[in-house]
């Protein structure tokens, strides 16, 4: 997982259009082309059908006055043609007519821009597609119609139809929950995590801190007879374990989205870019059902949901340098927005579950060019797929990140000869120079955005700590604006964007509650001496791939300014103990290790 994502400043907000056709899988391939008009709207619709079923891809331009919301109607020519599961849009179905709703992030359709949806259905006999289509009620003819002539046909289906997409159970009543889920209480203690720990000369003096248990794959979920990389305990094994233990508050990691870290390659994972609904019926469903068990309605169930999945869809799809067509796949489908939407709403409705959001860190949602797209698009997760904002505690920054807590000696108003340290090169024009400034003005950013004002943040400070010999004491010489941040700066990566594995680097502050205005906590996200990816192409049945980032002898691309990575060697890969990394965040830990 993580990224560095940053990169040098101004970057383009993402609009978001879309479209490119998705294709999903399947045996036939039928291209076509259902109706096009040209009063309002031009609508392209396509299908690859197999025996039985098929996936329609709906590409709707808007050739008309700008769209402040959008509902799309056609009807199926047959009647055993039904919809079963739609993406980027609220579907619903009754008789042959179906319309599609716009969801909350794809709603504003400006004159001239297009959106893209789709969905998963069922036939028998035959496969035709619909003839005709409707937006807001206005057909789509066919362009036949004088572009100027107002439309005269009635809408045929009016949008009033409630959207569907019901939780598959009815879930308890949500809240009231406590405003800070980590006060007064005693954190869970992971015991695989902690006998690793142990095992490590040194270790016994950390082992006992609370870390959280990555549920990073289905397996995960029931737990494993191996305990190869993630330990083999599940859900449920964890809960009982923290009952026993007397803890108040435990904290898992939901991570397994479809197209999962579409930016970089360590931590791809099982579901592929089209799977959202194996996200929901194979992974939130179960995990939502354990987390609803009574039997742990006392303890405080903290779920830290989908590292770096939004803020991808900002900064690395391929309109930016360096970005993917993953990225661009999982934005066009909706698979984040609408996973992470789900996630929210099943897993909020539960009373003693705490939801936080990952919001990235300063290193690379800390342009304005990036501030606000990632709060809006967080924002619009937050309200997809059903969920409202009530259902998000809070948020959580540098998850698996090495990025400062605080720079002691510097600050972003400084000033050396008249110059800015924004116009350092480590800065880079950068608003924010650490993560605890970053995240008190982000949680600011997104109250602005609507979510609710008693929204608390957590940094990610397990391996942020930058003590050690190299640790600088003083501010840098003032010569110029690079001695001063270079000399002065305890984040001593080579670049801001390095990600994985970084040589350096020590445990950060242990986990404290509340030490900051607006901070619920310090935590321990990232188990301290788990890796974030293999140095070498390490073949695994997990998913993951090999990210040059994690190759210390790899000299970077745009989006590390190309730099070294700053990788140690003979890392195992993401999530899998590294046990040299494990001594050297303990020797450079700061706070130093009594
Ligand atoms: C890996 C996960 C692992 C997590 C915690 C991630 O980078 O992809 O498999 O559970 O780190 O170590």
């Amino acid at each position: 997982m993580n990224l560095w994502r940053s990169l040098s400043g101004r970057r383009r907000a993402v609009a978001l259009a879309g479209a490119s056709a998705l294709v999903a899988g399947g045996l036939v391939t039928i291209p076509v082309t259902g109706a096009y008009a040209a009063t309002q709207c031009d609508v392209a619709y396509t299908t690859n059908d197999w025996q039985g079923g098929f996936t329609a891809t709906i590409n709707i331009k808007n050739l008309g006055d700008a769209l402040n919301g959008w509902t799309l109607g056609f009807t199926f020519p047959n009647s055993s043609q039904r919809v079963t599961q739609g993406w980027s849009a609220i579907f619903s179905q009754s008789g042959q007519n179906v319309t599609a709703r716009n969801e909350g992030y794809n709603g504003s359709l400006p004159t001239g821009a297009s959106t893209s949806i789709g969905f998963n259905g069922s036939w028998s006999g035959s496969n035709p597609k619909p003839t005709s289509f409707t937006i807001n009620g206005v057909a789509c003819n066919g362009g036949t119609t004088n572009p100027t002539t107002p439309p005269t046909t009635p809408p045929t289906t009016p949008p009033t139809t409630p959207p569907t997409t019901p939780p598959t159970t009815t879930p308890p009543p949500g809240g009231p929950k406590v405003d800070n889920p980590y006060a007064g209480v005693k954190g869970y203690v992971n015991p695989e995590w902690k006998a690793k720990a142990d095992a490590e000369p040194g270790g016994s003096r950390i082992s006992n801190t609370p870390t959280a248990v990555w549920i990073d794959r289905i397996a995960a979920i029931n737990g494993t007879d191996d305990s190869s990389s993630n330990g083999s305990m599940g859900v449920r094994d964890h809960l009982d374990a923290a009952l026993a233990q007397g803890a108040g508050y435990i904290q898992f990691v939901i991570y397994n989205l479809p197209g999962r870290d579409c930016a970089a390659l360590a931590s791809n994972g099982e579901l592929k870019p089209d799977e959202l609904p194996r996200y929901k019926a194979e992974y939130i469903d179960p995990i939502s059902a354990i987390q609803g068990d009574a039997k742990y309605r006392n303890l405080r169930i903290i779920n830290i949901v989908e590292i770096d999945s939004l803020p991808n869809l900002v900064t690395n799809t391929t309109n930016n340098p360096g970005g993917t067509a993953t990225c661009d796949t999982m934005k066009a489908n909706g698979g984040y927005v609408n996973g992470v939407g789900y996630a929210l709403s099943k897993l909020g409705a539960i009373p003693n579950v705490y939801n936080y959001v990952d919001a990235g860190h300063h290193g690379w949602l800390g342009w304005d060019s990036n501030f606000s797209p990632a709060a809006q698009i967080i924002k619009d997760a937050a309200v997809a797929s059903g969920s409202t904002v009530n259902n998000v505690h809070g948020f959580i920054v540098n998850t698996a990140n090495y990025s400062a807590l605080k720079e002691p000696y510097f600050k972003i108003t400084d000033q050396v000869n008249g110059q800015s340290v924004r116009q350092s090169k480590w800065v880079d024009w950068n608003f924010y120079v650490d993560e605890l400034s970053f995240a008190q003005a982000f949680r600011n950013e997104l109250i602005s955005k609507g979510f609710n004002s008693n929204i608390g943040m957590l940094i990610d400070t397990s391996r942020n700590g930058w003590g050690g010999s190299a640790r600088p004491t003083g501010p840098g010489a003032t010569t110029n604006v690079d001695t001063y941040v270079n000399g002065g700066r305890v984040d001593r990566r080579i670049h801001l964007g390095n990600w994985c594995n970084q040589s350096g680097a020590g445990l950060g502050e242990r986990p404290t509650v509340a030490p900051e205005s607006g901070i619920d906590a310090y935590v321990w996200v990232k188990p301290p001496g788990e890796s974030d990816g293999s140095s070498k192409l390490i073949p695994n049945d997990e998913g993951k791939g090999f990210d040059r980032m994690c190759d210390p002898t790899y000299t970077g691309n745009p989006r590390n300014g190309n730099n070294p990575s700053g990788a140690l060697d003979n890392a195992p890969i993401s999530g899998a103990w590294f046990s040299a990394q494990f001594q050297q965040l303990m020797q450079n830990a700061y706070p130093p290790l009594s």
